[in-house]
Formats: C-alpha cells, structure tokens, sequence
C-alpha cells in the first residue's frame, strides 16, 4: 500500500510582487537550486486571454458578468500541461506566443474577473507537489497559498522594471520603445493593485524586498538565508 502524500503538508514558497520586478527569474533559479516544483500562476492568467481571443470571446474592463462567466468556463476545460520551460494547452504550444504584449494586457483584464480566479485557484493549489514548490505570482501569499512557509514580496521601481523588461525585449531583437513599456508597466500595476478581487499587496507576513538596485543573484541569497532561517532546507 503506497501512502497518499497530505498535500497540505507539503513546503510553499510564495513569490509575489509586480510584472517586471524579477520574481519571475528568482522563482525559477529557486526552484532549480532547491529541485522544487515552480508554478508560474502569470502563465496561466496569460493562457487563459489568448485562448478567449482565439476562440473569439469579447473581453475588456467593462466586460459584463456574463462574458467574465463565458471565460471562466473556457478556463475550466481547457487542458494545461508545462513541460519544463515549455507551455501547452489543449496539445499545442503555446510558450512564445503567451509572452505577446498584448496577450500581457489580456491577462491583466482578465484576471480582474472573480469567476475566472476561482477557476484558476484550483489548477494552482493542485501544483502543489513533493518535495515542494515555489509559487510565483500576485496573490500567492495571500489567496492561494496563505500558509506558505515563507512568502516575499518581490518589489522595484516601475522605472527600473520597465528597463529590464526593455533589455530582455531588445536582445530578443524586438523593436520596443522604453516609454510605451513604462506605460503599460504602469497601467498593468494599477489594474494589479486596484482590482478588488486579489489585489496585489504584500501578505502581513511577508518578507518585502526591494530589488530596484540589487542583483537577481543577491536576490536570490537573501531569500535562501530567509528559507534556511526557517529550516525549510
Ligand atoms: O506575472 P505575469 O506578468 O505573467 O502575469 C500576467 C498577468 O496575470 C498580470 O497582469 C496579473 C495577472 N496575475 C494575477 O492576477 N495573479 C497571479 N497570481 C498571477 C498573475
């Protein structure tokens, strides 16, 4: 008889902050070093606005409750996997084409809407796995994993953000200009922290760092001290 794990039991780091802060990159070398599971939650906010643009469904800031209902139930059967770096649904690839700014902004419209959240809290709780996981994303502190372990609030600068994101875009030799990315960066934040539903805010007893001068790798350092401190491993 094999023993049924207690998911319950299992270690969460919870990473939030907002888009371009690095908690992306953070995540991923966290759950590398430790041999973690890593759940990029953005991803799936990004899956589910290109699939409704592709299946034709009408969504914007003033979307009805109706059309936020018709999403979350393309949400609900829609078929996710991550294959290391790699994204599919539904069997096709999706890994470049969720990174598309305007499928950014889609993501950021719909997860405003409370019934497609609650589509999605499932798919993120059910990634919890052994030995543990990192979570990244907004409200993983708050909503989704309100017991992690340890939870960070990775914040910087929108400026700073926007700079990063320009250089990352610009090595990919796509033709971007710095104040169109601070912009959006800017207008996304105030949709992150302004929704009423999960809004992005530190959880009470988060450790805050701000990253606007520090290197991913001192990041990195002061969250492993955090993790040790806490005897996670
Ligand atoms: O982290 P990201 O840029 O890939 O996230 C895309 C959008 O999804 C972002 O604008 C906010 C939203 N999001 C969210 O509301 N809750 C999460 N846990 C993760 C992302």
């Amino acid at each position: 008889m094999t023993a049924e794990i207690d998911k319950c039991t299992l270690p969460v780091i919870a990473i939030d902050g907002p888009s371009g802060s690095g908690k992306g990159t953070l995540s991923s070398l966290l759950a590398q070093r430790l041999g973690w599971n890593l759940l990029d939650s953005g991803a799936l906010y990004r899956i589910v606005a290109l699939m409704a643009a592709r299946a034709g469904l009408i969504f914007n800031q003033d979307s009805t409750m109706e059309e936020a209902l018709a999403i979350a139930k393309l949400t609900a059967s829609l078929s996710i996997r991550f294959l290391g770096q790699k994204v599919f649904v539904n069997s096709l690839e999706v890994t470049d084409e969720i990174r598309r700014e305007d499928v950014s902004i889609g993501a950021s419209i719909v997860a405003t809407f409370s019934p497609v959240r609650k589509e999605i809290l499932g798919l993120q709780r059910a990634m919890q796995d052994s030995p543990g996981l990192i979570a990244d994303g907004r409200d993983m502190g708050t909503v989704v994993f309100p017991n992690a372990e340890l939870k960070v609030f990775l914040d910087a600068s929108a400026k700073a953000r926007a700079d990063r994101r320009y250089k990352q875009l610009k090595n990919k030799g796509l033709d971007v200009k710095l104040p169109d990315l601070l912009a959006s960066i800017k207008e996304r934040d105030e949709r992150d922290r302004g929704r009423s539903e999960s809004p992005l805010i530190p959880a009470d007893d988060a450790v805050v760092i701000d990253s606007t001068g520090l290197t991913v790798e001192q990041v990195l350092e002061q969250v492993c001290l955090e993790g040790k401190s806490r005897g996670l491993f």
